[in-house]
């Protein structure tokens, strides 16, 4: 039912600077994957296939890892190191990827927007790379997708975070309306801790309803002077429904340090124990 899935993948990475500098954030390994191809993985999972870019100057990298490499595919061909790209060629024969370029930094919204020619009119999903989800059953856009096939309306993954740490994350209030679903009745985004509505934080995975491009074309800047996907959220929510869905899984912000250290530490042991490839 869902068929897109749209990767905002323009920001600087600036808590990873130098290591930025010249590489996309997206393109970070965890352990021996890119982050963007999690992402691409738990789409596929969910049965997306169609995938579409928001890049931005700098991001060249992106499109060369989702294309074929000829020198290097010649190379290791009939070596024993060929085991290696297997799953990225799976990637490539079953999937589309589609760009567009962002072409200044407005905010997430914005980016979102730029997306519209990719998407177009149906319901996508949105993936931030940034936050790698671990799950022991279904990925959390496959959980997504099972709810949006019953509701048919917008949908944010939230996860409950420390009091202290609400200042970095959109965060919703919301009356329970099934297990684990939430309808939401407000949404914030970055609020301080006295002002948060809840602990219920926004994680980097969405349904959006393409209605929400309408919005997001008068959705004035709003935290940080950038467009806010959750501004324009509240307001679709005011006008029809929106759900918030606290997914069943592990999520690590790979946009930081720590995040990205504890996320390496965990797919290690996976790796260790071939439960990745
Ligand atoms: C974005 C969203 C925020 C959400 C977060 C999840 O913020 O604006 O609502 O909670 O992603 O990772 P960013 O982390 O890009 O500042």
């Amino acid at each position: 039912m869902i068929k897109k899935c749209l990767f905002p993948a323009a920001g600087y990475g600036t808590r990873f600077l130098p290591a930025t500098k010249a590489m996309p954030k997206e393109m970070l390994p965890i352990v021996n994957k890119p982050l963007i191809q999690y992402g691409v993985e738990e789409a596929m999972e969910a049965g997306i296939y169609n995938m579409a870019i928001v890049t931005g100057r700098g991001k060249r990298a992106l499109e060369d890892h989702f294309d074929i490499s000829y020198e290097l595919e010649s190379q290791i061909k009939g070596t024993s190191k060929e085991k290696y790209l297997k799953d990225i060629r799976h990637i490539l024969e079953t999937c589309s990827f589609s760009y567009t370029r962002q072409m200044e930094m407005k905010g997430l919204g914005h980016a979102i927007l730029c997306g519209e020619p990719l998407v177009g009119n149906e319901p996508f999903a949105v993936v931030l790379s940034d936050d790698l989800c671990d799950n022991a059953e279904l990925g959390v856009l496959s959980q997504m997708c099972k709810i949006y096939e019953k509701y048919r309306c917008s949908i944010v993954a939230v996860e409950e975070v420390d009091m202290d740490e609400v200042s970095k994350y959109g965060v919703i209030a919301g009356r329970v309306m099934d297990e684990n679903v939430f309808v939401v009745d407000n949404m914030i985004e970055k609020p301080s801790k006295d002002k948060a509505p809840s602990n219920l934080a926004i994680i980097g995975r969405y349904i959006l309803t393409p209605d929400i491009f309408e919005i997001l074309r008068h959705t004035q800047p709003g935290k940080n002077g950038e467009i806010q996907i959750t501004d324009a959220l509240l307001e679709q929510c005011k006008k029809g429904m929106v759900l918030a869905y606290k997914f069943k899984g592990v999520r690590y912000d790979c946009g930081s340090v720590d995040g990205f250290v504890q996320a390496t530490d965990v797919f290690y042991e996976k790796f260790l124990k071939g439960e990745m490839h």
